[in-house]
């Protein structure tokens, strides 16, 4: 009698290990925060603590805790190809739980001017397009947009645009309304390597496409998650608006990044992700 409660008391605890040891595991998981630029990144490096740095090819990887949550600053470098590099070293190596593509961007609704920011509820690719034929000049927006592909399941999907983890949408939304630089509006991040500064072409991308602003690495970040299955969410600033004549302001990255910690902090609190997890 007495063998076969000490057996029961022994499966029991082994079941629980079995049970909780993994999702414990789950909630001690980094949030990956991508950033191209020094004026993107500078803040969540200095936030953290017990900094470590790595290097994997020629990305730069800094992970450490902000208040309790284990997070990894990953300083991608500019553009479409090293986003998307940096985002499958970053998922291989530290298997985050989730990953915040974030910093500056070129304004293309016209509602929108420098400071505000932009939560990507899709991204979109704008170097992906097919033109019509045309034996004598180019009218740019005679475009259509091609498909992103990737893989689901063994399976080859197309899709235009990329949506957004609705939970990391949810908490950015909750956090926007503590924002004081400009307004935080739900919209579609445009990518591509190009930086465009034509007023016509800015407002084709907008009307035809919906688009609420440019950059050059969201897009390619959400590519790979989507094909690794990791919540994913991009968040941009407003740095410039050739619409207003806005231009180039260094400052709004800080701005942006700040923003980004507080996003941080609500989702890691609603997903239970702790660093003592
Ligand atoms: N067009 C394209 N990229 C922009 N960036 C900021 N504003 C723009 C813009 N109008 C960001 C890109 C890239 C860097 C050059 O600045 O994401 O990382």
């Amino acid at each position: 009698m007495r063998k076969d409660f000490t057996r029961y008391i022994v499966t029991f605890i082994i079941a629980l290990f079995v049970v909780v040891t993994p999702l414990l595991t789950e909630a001690s998981r980094p949030i990956l925060i991508e950033g191209a630029m020094e004026c993107e990144t500078d803040v969540l490096i200095e936030k953290l603590q017990n900094p470590q740095e790595q290097r994997i090819g020629g990305w730069r990887f800094i992970s450490g805790d902000y208040e309790g949550i284990p997070l990894v600053v990953s300083v991608t470098s500019v553009g479409m190809t090293n986003a998307a590099a940096a985002t499958v070293l970053g998922i291989e190596t530290y298997h985050p739980f989730a990953v915040i593509n974030q910093g500056t961007a070129g304004g293309h609704d016209p509602a929108l001017h420098r400071f505000d920011i932009v939560l990507g509820a899709e991204t979109i690719d704008l170097s992906a397009w097919v033109s019509k034929r045309e034996s004598n000049g180019a009218d740019g927006r005679h475009i259509k947009l091609r498909p992103t592909y990737y893989d689901e399941n063994g399976t080859e999907k197309r899709v235009i645009e990329l949506k957004a983890d609705s939970e990391l949408l949810k908490a950015a939304v909750d956090e926007g309304r503590n924002y004081q630089a400009g307004k935080v509006v739900i919209g579609k991040i445009s990518s591509s390597n190009n930086w465009n500064r034509q007023i016509d072409m800015i407002r084709f991308y907008n009307e035809k496409y919906g688009s609420s602003c440019e950059e050059m690495e969201a897009h390619a970040a959400a590519h790979i998650c989507k094909n690794y299955k990791v919540p994913f969410l991009g968040i941009r600033i407003i740095s410039n608006t050739e619409i207003h004549n806005e231009d180039f302001d260094p400052a709004a990255g800080t701005s942006c990044q700040q923003y980004v910690l507080e996003v941080v902090k609500s989702y890691a609190k609603n997903k239970g992700i702790r660093t003592d997890a």
